[in-house]
């Protein structure tokens, strides 16, 4: 039986493949490539020294995704599949509902299909918008305050619906907070398309001057130094913690929604100097505005996900930098770093 990785070609499904393949499990990625490149997975075949079952389809299509069930034996689903960035999402908020929303539908249906009710969904603390309470719990009001966010809650509504029309299936929702960080080999990492939307690429980028500066999205927020604050966590503790929710989910017929994060919060300045002494490379910055929607602070209590599945992070802020950046000079321009190797096919 093998667990099927929607989005598994992405930034945290890399990571969460090369965990699950190392804790014994087979597994087959679907990824449309639209924000992601194949090259992630030859690699994450080079650091698991396993062959991987890849189809490069779009969820949308519903008889795609049919053949991967009617090919293969699914025991469950990580589903990280979807679009992702809040600006965009403001944008083409279509894009973002058909692609999240209507695409979650189509596959849960196919699931149905072919009897398979086991899936650990990836979701995101953008769903509280600004925090009713710090910090923040699983019962804290949710609130998204940009399309994205909305097609996250969107979706694990209906899945607590689908859970509710039949209790055979097992849920389980994963609300992450700041991933940053890559896999220690250096081999795979947040390969962000252009310019990137977050703060550590960027941070990483300007560090391997392929940017000038940093711009800091506002210091006059109330915060310890006026700058956002965050809750980062390294993307193979979250990947971890995907491994933690898999083995719950398959033992048990519930739906239950964990806050993944460290539980500790750092400004854009903490960040700043953690990357500056974790590399010993200086980050030219410069104040600018507030960005619009932006939060002043966020970060989880993620004791219950402690409790319940037995799981917390267990890397701190300088390992998120030093590892980042290994990523980063290792593969300048990302996946397409070895596009001559690429070309020759080796
Ligand atoms: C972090 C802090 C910015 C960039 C987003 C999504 C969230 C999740 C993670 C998907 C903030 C500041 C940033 C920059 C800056 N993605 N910043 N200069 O906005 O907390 O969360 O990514 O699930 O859904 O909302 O992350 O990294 O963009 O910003 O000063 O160039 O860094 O203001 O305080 P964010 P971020």
């Amino acid at each position: 039986m093998a667990i099927l990785i929607t989005g598994g070609a992405g930034y945290i499904g890399s990571h969460t493949c090369v965990e699950l393949i190392q804790a014994g499990y087979d597994i087959i990625i679907v990824d449309n490539l639209s924000n992601s490149n194949r090259e992630s997975v030859k690699r994450i075949e080079l650091i698991s020294g396993k062959k991987i079952l890849f189809y490069q389809i779009n969820l949308l299509h519903q008889t795609d995704i049919e053949i991967v069930f009617l090919e293969n034996r699914i025991e469950a689903v990580i589903h990280f599949a979807g679009v992702k960035a809040v600006g965009n999402s403001v944008k083409e908020p279509l894009q973002y509902y058909q692609n999240n929303v209507t695409g979650t539908i189509i596959l849960c249906e196919v699931m149905k299909k072919f009897n398979v009710n086991k899936m650990v969904f990836s979701s995101s603390a953008t769903v509280y918008g600004i925090p009713e309470f710090l910090p923040i719990r699983e019962n804290c009001k949710t609130n998204p305050t940009n399309p994205y966010g909305r097609t996250k809650l969107m979706i694990e509504e209906m899945l607590r619906d689908l859970y509710i029309s039949n209790n055979e299936w097992s849920i389980t929702i994963l609300r992450y907070f700041n991933p940053i960080g890559a896999h220690k080999s250096g081999r795979i990492g947040e390969d962000a398309n252009g310019i990137p939307n977050n703060l550590m690429p960027f941070i990483t980028k300007v560090a391997a001057g392929k940017l000038q500066t940093l711009q800091i999205y506002g210091d006059c927020y109330p915060t310890i130094d006026g700058t956002g604050v965050r809750d980062y966590i390294h993307v193979v503790d979250l990947a971890k913690g995907h491994l933690k929710a898999l083995e719950k989910t398959l033992s048990t017929s519930s739906v239950e929604t964990y806050n993944i994060g460290t539980g500790e919060g750092n400004s854009v300045f903490e960040l700043i100097t953690a990357f500056e002494s974790a590399t010993g490379v200086r980050i030219p910055y410069k104040i600018t505005n507030p960005r619009p929607g932006d939060i002043a602070i966020s970060y989880a209590d993620p004791s219950k996900a402690k409790q319940e599945l037995g799981w917390q992070a267990e890397m701190g802020i300088e390992e998120m930098c030093e590892d980042a950046w290994r990523w980063q000079s290792n593969n300048p321009d990302g996946y397409l770093s070895n596009a001559a190797e690429l070309i020759s096919g080796k």
